[in-house]
């Protein structure tokens, strides 16, 4: 993985230095350092700016080469928009926006000016900055052979700011954050003949040096514990399942946990209901769930969140064999209701079904939050902009909302009830895999809804959102990592403020 090569702060700014790049305003006002350079100017910057129309509004960049009067090779002015818009997302976005023009222009080494027009930034405005620095810089390249020439190499990147101290303070409670998002973008595009159930449970035991406690069920294990439908899906495969629990006590001894599962589906065939040939390839990234759920603990442990948390993972394989489940198999499920399966492709449920009755029944969680790539359909109702929210509870909902709007990761809540649920009777059995394809999200959800007690439970399918990303100024590689900064979010607004 490509990232930023390297990040220093500094409170003043160097003479000599080969790229400089200082935010400005629609009036191309820029804060008391970033004024400090351009008074420097020996004329110039006025013709330039008349000459291209650069407007300093949000994402516009003027470029000057070897201005008059400065000692620097290149003048970058980065548009910030008007100031009393610029708030926490919109330095996201900007960070973004400053690093792509630096990679368009082929610089490698940049130094940057953090203060808005009306001077210093919120330290934790400037973090975003960075943040959005961090996850722009992302590219998946571990598989390229051919090096890239060093016209492409990461970009190293010195940020003066009056409070440097304070910002570089603020990146440290950001910075784990980035790394979570990474690692989750990481796991989701690594094939799936690295990264199977072992490979990615071993994935998650590296967070062990973070100080996250790290436990893995084998297939004896969930055999012992009874998780027949998990273990149904699994059977197909050659590479057995895994179950990874783990967990960061953070918070107060004896407080109830926030729970968080993933669907780690490493690969999704379809089974014997297999899928069409055509875009099988993205059914590596079927494990998106669980993918963001151990990016999250990356970011918890990272920044040493102030909260007790479980993250759950159901880690299988969803192939066609002899030896797989069919249609009409009925299963035994870890809470004794019985399943007929009609469709081996409606997989994900299964596994959340048994992992959601052992999460709740172990740790009498908080809440709990499923994340999954479940359904196609909800690719269908919201694209890739937002990503399906199922749950519960209204304030675990609103709460979720909440967190999607500060971080940008947006969520739509869809309806539930009865009417829906009364899809997945089956006549043999207690309940069916799939109520067909009309609302066909929904009625996953409801499924999913029938192994959950009275715990407050939220279920976000992110089958739209976790890959085939549209392009975004803070992401250009084709997972999004979706989830980490929005759980991220929600522990920080309910746990930690
Ligand atoms: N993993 C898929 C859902 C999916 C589709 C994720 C596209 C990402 C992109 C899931 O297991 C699945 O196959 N769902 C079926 C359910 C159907 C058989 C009831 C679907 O959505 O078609
Ligand atoms: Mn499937
Ligand atoms: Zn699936």
């Amino acid at each position: 993985m490509a990232a930023l090569s390297s990040l220093s702060f500094s409170k003043t700014l160097e003479t000599d230095v080969p790229v400089l790049v200082v935010l400005v305003d629609p009036d191309n006002r820029a804060g008391p350092l970033g004024k400090g350079v351009l008074d420097r100017l020996v004329g110039g910057l006025d013709r330039a700016v008349a000459a291209t129309g650069f407007s300093g509004k949000a994402g516009a960049f003027l470029d000057v080469l070897a201005p008059v009067g400065l000692d620097a090779g290149r003048l970058i002015l980065a548009g910030a928009g008007p100031s009393a818009e610029f708030d926490d997302k919109a330095a996201l976005r900007l960070g973004g926006q400053v690093y792509g023009k630096l990679k368009d222009l082929k610089i490698k080494a940049a130094t940057v000016v953090l203060e808005g027009a009306d001077g210093p930034l919120l330290p934790e405005r400037g973090a975003e900055f960075l943040l959005g620095l961090s996850l722009r810089a992302y590219e998946f390249d571990k598989y390229k052979t051919k090096k890239k020439d060093d016209a492409a190499a990461p970009v190293a990147v010195t940020i003066v700011a009056e409070q440097a101290g304070k910002l570089k303070k603020a990146w440290a409670e950001v910075e784990p954050v980035a790394d979570g998002v990474l690692l989750a973008r990481d796991l989701v595009h690594e094939a799936p003949n690295a990264l199977g159930p072992q490979e990615f449970a071993a994935e998650a035991e590296k967070l062990k040096k973070l100080g996250v406690d790290v436990e893995v069920l084998g297939e004896k294990d969930l055999r012992k514990i009874g998780m027949g439908a998990l273990l149904a899906v699994a059977q197909g495969s050659a590479r057995p399942p895994r179950l990874v629990v783990m967990r960061w006590n953070g918070g107060k001894d004896g407080d109830r946990p926030a729970v968080f599962i993933g669907k780690g589906l490493v690969f999704d065939s379809g089974g014997i209901s297999i899928k069409p040939a055509g875009g099988m390839e993205d059914m590596k990234a079927d494990m998106g769930g669980a993918a963001a759920v151990t990016g999250l603990f990356k970011a918890l442990a990272g920044r040493k969140a102030r909260v007790n948390a479980v993250g759950l993972l159901g880690i299988v394989e969803n192939m066609p064999d002899g030896a797989s489940y069919r249609p009409g198999d009925i299963l035994t499920s870890l809470s004794g209701q019985t399943i007929e399966v009609v469709n081996t492709d409606a997989e994900g449920r299964l596994v959340l079904a048994d992992v959601l009755a052992y999460a709740e029944d172990r740790f009498k969680p908080a809440f709990m939050i499923d994340l999954a790539t479940l359904t196609g359909a909800i690719v269908v109702a919201l694209g890739a902009q937002m990503a399906g929210l199922f749950a519960s509870d209204d304030q675990l909902a609103a709460d979720l909302v909440k967190a999607g709007e500060d971080t940008g990761e947006r969520l739509w809540r869809m309806p539930m009830g009865p009417e829906y649920d009364k899809l997945i009777d089956s006549r043999f059995a207690d309940m069916k895999n799939s109520g067909g394809r009309n609302a066909g999200s929904i009625t996953a959800a409801q499924f999913l809804r029938r192994f959950v007690g009275d715990t407050p439970w939220a279920h976000l399918d992110i089958a739209g959102t976790a890959m085939s990303s549209p392009e975004t100024d803070i992401n250009r590689a084709w997972a999004s990592g979706f989830g980490v900064r929005l759980l991220d979010r929600l522990v920080r607004n309910r746990f930690e403020s």
